[in-house]
């Protein structure tokens, strides 16, 4: 971890934040000065984020929120304000990942509600406040899946949600522009976290075609996602709103179809 000031002095809130992607943004963003909340239903992973924050001397807070109950979202928005008087960074990053036992009615709910309703219920609810800071900014984990290309193991409604963060990240930035708040979103590609396949698990076919296929030939890290969420919330961004970016190894733009032996 990075230490630095490009944050300080500002409260940051990142759901999601007690594994993977959001864990390395809200360490991230603690090493740079902030004062982070992490929102996320898993309390243990969140405790021990923050216990690694504090370790490093960085400031950070866990607060348990079910990203499905929209009533908890826009609480959660003003916890975090009241923690250092008034919030900065809203970074969204949570997203449900249901398990088989859903019907796919359900499944379709919950991620639509978690992957996009959340998304957009937080920054509404966060936007006012953000203006009232002087250094507003949003910034929302979408994926390549979705929002740039469709994907086979993507279902309908991850899909569906993640391209539906792209449209709200512009109306954001169009609605909320001349309050000074900013609104990016981030297109990963495949980024090792638990999320798509633990560490000893047996390395999927769709996955190796990927590592074949991006020109950088590997996976992304949470730490590399991270860095990108730092440079757009901070004022190094100052003058970028309503952009997607993609950081995928190149997958998505230049990817070696030609070489690939399909059997
Ligand atoms: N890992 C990838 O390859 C990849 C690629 C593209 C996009 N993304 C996106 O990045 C984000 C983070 O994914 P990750 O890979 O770090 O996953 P992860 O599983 O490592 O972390 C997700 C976190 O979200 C929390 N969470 C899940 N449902 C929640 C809910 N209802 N309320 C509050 N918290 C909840 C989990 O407890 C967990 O801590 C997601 O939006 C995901 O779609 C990931």
């Amino acid at each position: 971890m990075s230490a630095g000031s490009k944050l300080g002095n500002r409260t940051a809130l990142v759901t999601g934040g007690s594994s993977g992607i959001g864990a390395a943004v809200a360490e991230c963003f603690a090493a740079e000065g902030a004062l982070v909340m992490i929102a996320d239903i898993d309390d243990a992973g969140g405790a021990a984020v923050v216990r690694g924050i504090e370790g490093k001397g960085g400031r950070a807070v866990f607060r348990h929120v079910d990203v499905t109950v929209r009533a908890d979202v826009r609480a959660m928005v003003h916890a975090a304000a009241a923690l250092g008087g008034g919030l900065n960074i809203l970074c969204n990053n949570a997203m449900s990942n249901p398990s088989d036992h859903y019907t796919v009615d359900e499944r379709w709910d919950v991620m639509l509600e978690s992957g996009l309703t959340a998304y957009w219920a937080a920054a509404t609810e966060a936007a006012p406040i953000l203006a009232r800071s002087g250094h507003g900014a949003i910034v929302s984990i979408a994926s390549i899946a979705g929002a740039r290309i469709g994907i086979d193991f993507a279902s309908e409604a991850y899909s569906a949600a993640k391209a539906g963060i792209l449209g709200l990240t512009r109306k954001l930035a169009k609605k909320y522009g001349r309050d000074g708040v900013r609104a990016n979103a981030i297109c990963p590609g495949i980024i090792e976290t638990p999320r798509w396949r633990s560490p000893d698990s047996v390395e999927p076919q769709f996955a190796r075609r990927y590592r074949q296929m991006a020109p950088l030939g590997r996976f992304g890290l949470p730490s590399e996602v991270a860095a990108l969420a730092l440079f757009l919330a901070s004022d190094d961004a100052s003058y970028i709103t309503g952009q997607d970016l993609a950081i995928d190894g190149g997958f998505t733009t230049a990817y070696h179809f030609e070489s690939i032996a399909f059997d």
